[in-house]
């Protein structure tokens, strides 16, 4: 078997270096894909990271997802969708703490009010920010024409999760209906690519049924299709959903953690100057979570800026953090968390994906 350090000093990773790079059990090891994950980070966009700050604007959702908490089919959660207002007073706090932009995510909405409404919160976004301000949507699927519009009217990236890049297993873990296809969803990522937005998308890691070789894919994909923005994160589950009868198959959650990492890591090896995010379901397994998702090659963070109270009905999977009195102010929280590792935020910076700059 070929020495890790062999690997690591690769121009390019083939599948099967992807695949005995993600299958390692060996601690130092381990740390070794990190070290040289983290030094390419350095070396590339830096020891900084940039913020975003996040909205949870609506949780009506279409979809029904078989591994998520804001699903349709469930009846437990309060529905909520905040006022323009509310989305403003969110705004003006990111401003005047310095973020140079925001994320408005909801659940999946497809209507001629809400395409309008989203059209008109981004005008009222652009009116109380500085020109450069960056608006990022994710609010799911949606028609060529409906992108276009929110484009024009000044949103600049948009997040669409392939979640899988295996149509085998991706049909597993959705319903088997028009509202969730495969190609559709490759085909809504394209369409965001075309129109010229900055493009994320991202998986969940340790589904049931998926194997080593499904993340290795799901990597390569992420690599061709020119990504500039990523956000992956480990598969957590959560109790009101159907893929919850499945949970004796997970691997236990510190494994789904540190193979999360050794993802990112990976990743930022392949693709240098793209965005990586160290996202919220690291931090729900370990309270150093985001942390540990830096030190392996992220340079992205979101804190919560949800309105407290509207946090416990967005809960996608099972002891999401941020939720309580206590984890109030993500901001902070997150601040501190990034200082005690050695890393500078990025204020007075746009943190525009490198990887859309240069392609
Ligand atoms: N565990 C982890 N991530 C989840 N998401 C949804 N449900 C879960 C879950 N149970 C992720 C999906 C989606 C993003 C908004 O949240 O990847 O695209
Ligand atoms: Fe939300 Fe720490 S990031 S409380």
């Amino acid at each position: 078997m070929a020495a890790i350090s062999e690997i690591l000093n690769k121009k390019e990773f083939s599948k099967d270096d992807i695949i005995r790079l993600l299958s390692i059990t060996n601690k130092d090891e381990h740390e070794l894909l990190i070290k040289k994950a983290y030094s390419v980070k350095v070396n590339t966009v830096g020891r900084k990271v940039h913020l975003r700050g996040l909205i949870e604007f609506s949780n009506y959702c279409r979809k029904d997802c078989y591994y998520c908490g804001i699903r349709k089919g469930n009846q437990k959660i309060n529905r909520y969708s905040l006022s323009d207002e509310q989305v403003l007073q969110v705004v003006e706090l990111a401003r005047r703490n310095g973020l140079t932009g925001v994320v408005l995510q909801s659940g999946e909405t497809s209507s001629q009010l809400f395409t309008e409404r989203v059209t008109n919160l981004i005008a009222k976004i652009k009116e109380i920010t500085d020109p450069g301000f960056r608006i990022t949507l994710s609010l799911g699927e949606q028609t060529p024409e409906t992108y276009r519009q929110w484009f024009e009217a000044g949103a600049q990236r948009y997040l669409l999760r392939i979640e899988t890049s295996s149509e085998k297993l991706y049909r597993k873990i959705h319903p088997d209906n028009e509202l969730h296809n495969f190609k559709t969803r490759l085909e809504c990522l394209k369409n965001i690519q075309n129109i010229g937005y900055m493009a994320g998308t991202g998986v969940m890691i340790g589904l049931p049924f998926q194997t080593i070789e499904n993340l290795t894919d799901d990597l390569l994909f992420i690599k061709e299709r020119k990504i500039d923005m990523v956000g992956m994160g480990p598969y957590l589950e959560h109790a009101d959903t159907p893929l919850y009868n499945y949970k004796d198959l997970l691997m236990p959650q510190t494994e789904r953690l540190k193979l999360s990492i050794r993802m990112i890591a990976i990743l930022r090896i392949m693709m240098p100057d793209i965005n990586i995010a160290s996202t919220t379901a690291l931090q729900s397994i370990d309270p150093s979570g985001r942390e540990l998702g830096l030190q392996a090659g992220a340079n992205v963070m979101m804190p919560n800026l949800t309105p407290l109270k509207y946090r416990s009905n967005y809960l996608l999977y099972d002891n999401k953090p941020c939720i309580d009195q206590v984890a109030d102010d993500c901001l902070y929280c997150l601040t501190k968390r990034i200082k005690m590792i050695g890393e500078d935020i990025a204020y007075n910076d746009y943190g525009d994906s490198m990887h859309f700059i240069n392609r």
